[in-house]
């Protein structure tokens, strides 16, 4: 049983934390445009006799055509209190910020130094199918030692991220992620570009197995049999809430200066929706996974909800100067980890205070920014549509999350063919649980939610959250060929069931994988 032999590891490496905790990390930073602080690292080495794990360092910012990623071990320093063992891309949680032009070429080369054969899918970007990293389906998993090379050309700027799609509820779990900026050719300059990366994680990861596991037998369950996701998950175990690897005062303050304008990108790379509210500032969302909205309003003191996957970059004016919080509201036990201070050059008064649980309103993407026409409408021709219903339900071994009643690999792709336009309703029928739902290699528009047409600026979109009881429309041209995912990005919901697939029924692939092998769990 993975879960329970996780634990019992998690268990002897947090004693190694322990021993070496005069070890100084400094925090991470990514500082699009200020990396004199990112490019050092530590080289801090835990000693022990059965775990040496090194202390991740902090996140580079890698440019250029080519780019070197290596996935392996690494401890991570979450607080004064918590370090815990994680999976790393170049040692860091979050791995390296890849920064190219719109245009460039972007040769990846990776090495798997895990334990584990896993794989980089480059979440939200239009690559060519045979570059997704979908183990299985685009794919063979690359296994510990082996070397594979990515390749795709940067068409299209924005905010995205990358990571791995093997066993992917886990491997990103443990920080399996880093982000991808891709430049547009006429940028308009920001004085400050900060990426923030928001995660989850376990203190006591273990005793989430224990739990999970009590009354089981565990003893025939081989690697992978069975995850802890089909036994129902419970968020409540994520209990630290991190900004770029970091909880609470270890999270790196932003330094702005007055009079600078700053472009914040925001991440989720957890499993769940957090709400961010911008302490002392006006501000306007610039892009909605990665793509631009026009004409969008100043808000001041609405809550900016984003969902697993999703992704969010915001600008403001520094023109109030002092230390201001960019935090998660809510009440769970790791939200006040979740915030990050706003520090102007020369403030001294430090007045801001947290009002994490205050309920202010959340901004509605679905009438934010100037409305127009975009390319799609509810009533016009589409040459395939396709109803997702999503539920929760109970299975033989646990929960099941499944997408028309069926769980991934027995739920019906949706088949298109090249230039198909192609509309897909989902349907969240699950009673309490959140669907942000991912598709590869593709934007759509949101056309209508609740059956209400959008009434902002066109939605254009690679993950889409649905609450319990929401209903949205979303429509798209099928112009990349391949086999693409189309799944909940709660990671949990996607390995117990909640996947499908896009299937160009004209396209053939070079990829076959090999029949009865094990290695692949590109779900
Ligand atoms: Cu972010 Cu199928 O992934
Ligand atoms: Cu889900």
């Amino acid at each position: 049983m993975k879960k329970l032999l996780l634990g019992t590891l998690f268990a002897g490496v947090i004693a190694v934390g322990a021993a070496c905790s005069n070890n100084n990390v400094s925090h991470n930073s990514m500082q699009g445009h200020d990396m004199s602080n990112i490019n050092m690292k530590e080289k801090n080495t835990t000693k022990n006799s059965s775990q040496q794990l090194p202390l991740a360092t902090n996140t580079e910012v890698l440019t250029g055509k080519e780019i070197n990623l290596t996935a392996k071990e690494a401890l991570l320093k979450i607080n004064d209190q918590v370090k815990l063992p994680v999976y790393t891309y170049n040692g860091s949680v979050p791995g390296p910020q890849i920064r190219v032009k719109q245009g460039d070429h972007v040769i990846i080369h990776f090495k798997n130094e895990l334990p584990e054969p896993t794989s980089i899918h480059w979440h939200g970007y239009p690559v060519p199918n045979s570059q997704d990293g979908v183990p299985g389906v685009t794919m063979d998993a690359v296994k510990p030692g082996e070397t594979y090379t990515y390749e795709f050309t940067a068409t299209i700027p924005g905010t995205y991220w990358y990571h791995s799609h093997q066993e992917s509820a886990k491997q990103v779990d443990k920080g399996l992620y880093g982000t991808l900026i891709v430049e547009p050719k006429n940028e308009e300059k920001v004085d400050r570009d900060y990426t923030l990366v928001l995660d989850e994680w376990m203190s006591k990861p273990n005793a989430e197995s224990n739990m999970n596991m009590s009354g089981m037998d565990h003893s025939n369950m081989g690697h992978g049999q069975m995850d802890m996701s089909n036994m129902g998950h419970d968020m409540s175990m994520y209990d630290i809430f991190t900004i770029n690897g970091k909880s609470g005062s270890a999270v790196k303050p932003l330094k702005v200066k007055k009079g600078e304008k700053v472009r914040l990108r925001l991440v989720n790379a957890g499993y769940m929706s957090h709400k961010l509210h911008l302490h002392g500032h006006k501000f306007k969302i610039v892009a909605a996974d990665g793509q631009p909205l026009k004409d969008p309003q100043p808000i001041k003191d609405e809550l900016l909800n984003i969902a697993p996957g999703e992704r969010y970059d915001i600008e403001f004016t520094a023109n109030h100067p002092g230390e201001w919080l960019l935090e998660c509201h809510g009440d769970m036990k790791g939200t006040d980890g979740m915030k990050v201070k706003i520090q102007y050059e020369g403030a001294t008064n430090n007045t801001d205070k947290s009002n994490a649980k205050e309920d202010l309103p959340t901004v509605d993407m679905t009438n934010y920014g100037k409305h127009e026409l975009g390319s799609f409408t509810l009533d016009q021709k589409y040459d395939v549509e396709y109803t997702m219903n999503l539920e929760t339900s109970m299975g033989k071994d646990g929960m099941v999350y499944t997408i028309n009643g069926k769980t991934y690999p027995k739920t019906a792709p949706i088949k298109v063919k090249k230039g198909d336009l192609v509309k897909v309703k989902l349907v969240n029928n699950s009673p309490t649980d959140l669907h942000p739902m991912h598709l590869h290699g593709h934007f759509f528009q949101v056309l209508s939610k609740n059956g209400k047409p959008i009434t902002g600026f066109p939605l254009i979109k690679d993950t889409l959250n649905l609450k319990p009881g929401e209903e949205y429309v979303v429509a798209f041209k099928a112009d990349n060929p391949g086999n693409w995912m189309f799944h909940c990005h709660d990671l949990h919901h996607a390995s117990a069931g909640m996947v499908t697939e896009v299937k160009y029924t004209d396209y053939k692939s070079d990829y076959k994988p090999k029949p009865n092998d094990t290695t692949n769990k590109g779900e």
